[in-house]
């Protein structure tokens, strides 16, 4: 026998049920994100690996470890999209959009990859569903993306979840701190793990994300960023604070959060989920007021999030999958050969009068059609054989009582019309 070829590591297949889930989270995603004004912008798969470098930073785990990259046939330096919101600004550049209606308010839906150890709820090939708002200054919208992601995980019935708010301040605000970080930790230097040691020079603010026991011990003395804030930044972040408040959303204020993205600039926040564990967010965000013009734009402050689907889909309620759409009730099944063309124009009667249906030939017999009707969950088989041929009418079968009952196609036809 010819060895079977396995599924890239990392990477997973969505089958139907699986794919109803996913399709009923994007529906109520798609409603809400609307109703906040959001149009959805499709980027493409692959970008150029500088356009990652530029963004999220060389010295970043994304770019410096977890990144598909490749040369094409030309010698191109490509890589698969890592995350959103470096392609959504590029395209803004690229498109001139600069000039058009401001803030522009887009939204993305679509798989992403980053070489990352698999495990539950991190995989090579995940899912963000992300929106971003390019050219507004905030403080009032960075409160309402929030308000817009509870808002959408309520009607998922998500519960559970915790925001978690902080500022990295401006740029001037962030080289002050890390001053007096690294004056701070270079004397423990030694005693730092092995992975915060290389951050001490590469990106010593991301050392405050460590979790390492030892370091934590350190940090817990080290000077804090809210402490080395610039006037503007820390009224930027006090004013957002007041406008969570004032639509009652609660928000930890969690003065060691720094993304793992170099872009960001003032408000960062995640989403935490009591379901997943302390160290997976399902929601990563904040501003990057600086990020345009780095990447040839103009200056326009802005700001944004990604949901990591396949972890908001693993912490579910129950009841969610109550309100999937279930598939076709009811089955139209020839009985002989004579019976097959008709049972097919059956078919497609009961489509055209707004119905589902799956049609079964005859090609295996009563018992096994019956056998498969039940595996599929049909509820009503409509049986069509020469008898009911002659006259004009089918049997309905009650797959769960068995009971059988007579009934006239065109009056079958007229009912399934009404009921629509
Ligand atoms: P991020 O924090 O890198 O931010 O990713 C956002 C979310 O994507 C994470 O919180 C997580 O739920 C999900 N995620 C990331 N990596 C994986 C993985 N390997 N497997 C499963 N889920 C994963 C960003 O990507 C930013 N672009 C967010 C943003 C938008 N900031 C401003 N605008």
């Amino acid at each position: 026998m010819a060895q079977t070829v396995r599924a890239v590591k990392g990477t997973r297949v969505f089958w139907p049920r699986d794919s109803a889930v996913w399709t009923e989270v994007e529906a109520v995603c798609r409603r809400v994100f609307s109703a906040y004004g959001f149009g959805e912008i499709r980027t493409p798969v692959l970008e150029h690996t500088e356009l990652f470098v530029r963004s999220v930073g060389e010295n970043s785990d994304i770019v410096g470890k977890e990144m598909f990259s490749f040369n094409d046939r030309k010698g191109r330096a490509l890589s698969l999209r890592p995350e959103g919101t470096a392609p959504v600004v590029r395209a803004f550049v690229d498109a001139g959009l600069a000039n058009s209606a401001l803030p522009a308010r887009l939204y993305y839906l679509g798989p992403f990859f980053r070489y990352e150890r698999p495990q539950k709820g991190r995989y090579r090939q995940f899912h963000q569903i992300g929106a971003e708002i390019l050219g507004d200054p905030g403080p009032l919208v960075d409160a309402e993306l929030i308000a817009m992601l509870m808002r959408f995980f309520g009607e998922l019935g998500h519960r559970n979840l915790e925001v978690l708010i902080n500022t990295v301040g401006d740029a001037a605000s962030r080289e002050n701190y890390r001053k007096a970080l690294l004056k701070y930790l270079r004397p423990r230097t030694a005693e730092l793990s092995e992975d915060s040691q290389r951050r001490l020079e590469t990106n010593p603010l991301r050392i405050l994300d460590s979790k390492a026991p030892g370091d934590t011990e350190i940090l817990a003395a080290a000077p804090q960023l809210i402490d080395h804030l610039s006037d503007e930044s820390r009224d930027h972040f006090d004013r957002v604070v007041a406008a969570l408040d004032t639509l009652e959303i609660p928000a930890i204020r969690s003065p060691r959060l720094v993304r793992g993205l170099d872009y960001y600039t003032r408000t960062v926040f995640e989403i935490v989920s009591g379901d997943l564990g302390a160290l997976d967010a399902i929601v990563g965000g904040g501003r990057y007021d600086d990020l345009m013009q780095e990447l040839g734009g103009a200056a326009l402050p802005s700001i944004g999030f990604a949901i990591g689907q396949d972890r908001l889909i693993e912490t579910l309620p129950a009841e969610f999958a109550a309100r999937i759409p279930e598939g076709p009730r009811r089955m139209v099944l020839a009985i002989g050969e004579a019976a097959a063309m008709p049972a097919l124009k059956l078919a497609e009667s009961i489509r055209e009068a707004g119905s589902a249906v799956v049609l079964e030939g005859p090609r295996r017999g009563l018992r096994k059609s019956l056998k498969y009707a039940h595996r599929l969950g049909i509820a009503e088989v409509l049986m069509l054989g020469d008898d009911e041929l002659a006259t004009g009418i089918v049997t309905s079968r009650d797959l769960d009582s068995g009971e059988q009952k007579s009934l006239v196609i065109a009056e079958l036809l007229a009912s399934l019309e009404e009921t629509q």
